[in-house]
């Protein structure tokens, strides 16, 4: 079986094909992952605006199209899948009116795809995972339009325990960034900055708080984090501001702030619902030093726990985790794609 996946839910555009041979123990193969970015349109922002992105998204998509196709050696389509939500309406409507055409041309059926749950099955191309062994599972999604954190009951059944009242996490990376003057998207270079900071040699010790962290929930807040960040910064001499040891020092602090508060929280909810695994999905789970400190800390503090990460290329957004998730629903027999449509809030 032959799955396309189109994804423009928000400022990439995705095409990617894989192939399931299901003689071989349902063996996937990727023929081709093509991701169309538009940081350089979107740096001048600071930002994602959703028409531009919506124009370049009609603009690619063809483009997109023909790389992916021609990379997978033109096989025939099976099914073609495609985000249906969350993300920004237009970008949405672009992908899915693409899909349409493409369906009817091929004569063959559209998957609608939940972006949020594609993020969970980015962790699980290797079909080797035995599903019994994963869930229950939380499922921490931290992206640049979303932080939750999702109890996977099994496949297909979710629970959001908790997400920000405000800002997403990738957001407050992207924002901070944009104050700093270091460009958009704001959390690989936080990141760099991140780890260039020598505490002992520097005399500029920021102090951020943790919002929310010690609150009987799952919720988190951002803004308030990049409020705090902001007066921080406003109290500064301009000279100081444009200095490279204050730039270091507050991208490590603000890092170490969302870190601390995600770990916590995930970690806390792990124990509650005394689940198998810890699963990371989203563009902000390619943070090498999240990433390390959330091995570390499960390890630490949940012996039996397995802790899932995503390659690092399919953390941010992509078409093949869109493949991947199709692929799962057709295995499971999970009728609900039969229901779905665009919607710029659906939820799992
Ligand atoms: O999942 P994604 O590609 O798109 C959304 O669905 O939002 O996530 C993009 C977000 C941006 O806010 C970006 O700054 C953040 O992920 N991000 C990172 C890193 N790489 C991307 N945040 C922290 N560290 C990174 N290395
Ligand atoms: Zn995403």
């Amino acid at each position: 079986m032959i799955i396309l996946a189109i994804e423009t839910s928000c400022d990439d555009t995705g095409i990617a094909l894989i192939k399931v041979d299901s003689k071989k123990k349902a063996k996937i193969k990727v023929l081709s992952n093509i991701v169309s970015s538009q940081i350089e349109i979107h740096k001048k922002y600071g930002g994602v605006y959703p028409f531009l992105a919506k124009r370049e998204h009609e603009k690619n998509l063809p483009l997109v199209f023909e790389k992916a196709m021609k990379q997978a050696k033109n096989p025939k389509i099976d099914v073609v899948a495609v985000t249906v939500g969350p993300g920004l309406e237009p970008c949405l409507w672009t992908g899915v009116n693409f899909a349409k055409k493409l369906v009817k041309k091929l004569k063959v059926s559209m998957i609608p795809i939940n972006h949020i749950e594609a993020h969970i099955y980015a962790n699980f191309l290797k079909p080797k995972f035995d599903f019994k062994k994963v869930f229950p599972a939380i499922s921490l999604i931290v992206s640049g339009g979303h932080t939750q954190i999702i109890l996977v009951k099994t496949f297909g059944d979710y629970k959001i325990l908790g997400e920000t009242r405000d800002d997403a996490a990738g957001e407050c990376f992207d924002k901070v960034a944009r104050m700093l003057g270091l460009g958009y998207p704001g959390g690989p270079v936080i990141e760099k900055k991140a780890k260039e900071f020598k505490s002992r040699t520097s005399k500029l010790e920021i102090s951020l708080p943790r919002p929310m962290m010690h609150q009987k929930n799952y919720d988190f807040s951002f803004s308030g984090l990049k409020t705090a960040a902001l007066y921080h910064f406003k109290s500064q001499k301009p000279k100081v501001q444009k200095s490279q040891k204050y730039i270091k020092s507050m991208a490590h602090e603000l890092q170490q702030a969302i870190i601390d508060v995600l770990i916590y929280k995930t970690l806390k909810a792990a124990k509650e619902y005394n689940v198998k695994s810890i699963i990371l999905g989203g563009g902000v789970s390619a943070n090498k030093e999240l990433r390390k400190q959330f091995k570390k800390n499960i390890k630490k503090e949940l012996l039996n726990v397995s802790c899932y990460l995503p390659d690092v290329k399919y953390s941010t957004d992509n078409a093949l985790m869109i493949t991947l998730t199709a692929y799962y629903l057709l295995k499971n027999k999970d009728k609900r794609w039969k229901k779905t449509i665009v919607n710029a809030n659906l939820r799992l």
